[in-house]
């Protein structure tokens, strides 16, 4: 479900049970204050972007698209939360990661470890800009989730739709 529609069936809930009993009755800002805003998706976003690299190295295609298409969908809170800053992550994601999908379309490895390589700079930069220069994101040496087979022979238009 988009984050919108769990938002608007929240305040339909809401607004049927608020009729009877005030004490469930909650504006939209109460809903959004308990929404994600950047630091809980960005969890997300550090582990999909570290196994990332590693379905990669191991000819799993698909499972390294699937884990960008979800690193990207793990920030979908942030339209509604915070809808000043969520543009720079969309162009970021369209933009500076594009490079990164098209090598993984292509099942070039070479051309994914440069460009993954080259990204990690600018999730840096995003960071400083945002007043976070001490998160410093770098390379693991295994994979955040160790419970997934890496090497499972796949391509990137595998994930469904
Ligand atoms: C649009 C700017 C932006 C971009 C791009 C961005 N980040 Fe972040 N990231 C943030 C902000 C802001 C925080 C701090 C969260 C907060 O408190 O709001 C953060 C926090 C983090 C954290 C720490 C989360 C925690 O609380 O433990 C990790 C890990 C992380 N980012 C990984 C990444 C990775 C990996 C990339 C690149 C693929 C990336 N980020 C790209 C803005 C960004």
């Amino acid at each position: 479900m988009s984050t919108r529609r769990i938002v608007i069936a929240l305040l339909v809930s809401l607004a049927v049970v608020g009729g009877a009993a005030p004490l469930y009755a909650a504006d939209l800002n109460d809903v959004i204050g308990v929404l994600p805003k950047f630091a809980i998706p960005m969890r997300e976003v550090g582990d999909r972007f570290q196994n990332m690299y590693f379905a990669a190295k191991g000819g799993n295609w698909g499972l390294a698209f699937y884990m960008s298409k979800y690193m990207n969908g793990a920030m979908n809170p942030a339209k509604v939360t915070k809808p000043n800053e969520y543009p720079l992550w969309q162009s970021f994601y369209e933009e500076k990661f594009a490079p990164v999908n098209k090598a993984m379309m292509a099942k070039d490895l070479a051309a994914f470890e440069k460009e993954y390589t080259a990204v990690i700079k600018e999730c840096n930069v995003c960071h400083s800009a945002m007043g976070y220069g001490f998160i410093k994101v770098v390379k693991q040496k295994a994979p955040s989730d160790q419970g997934i087979d890496y090497k499972v022979p796949s391509k990137a238009e595998d994930v469904p739709k």
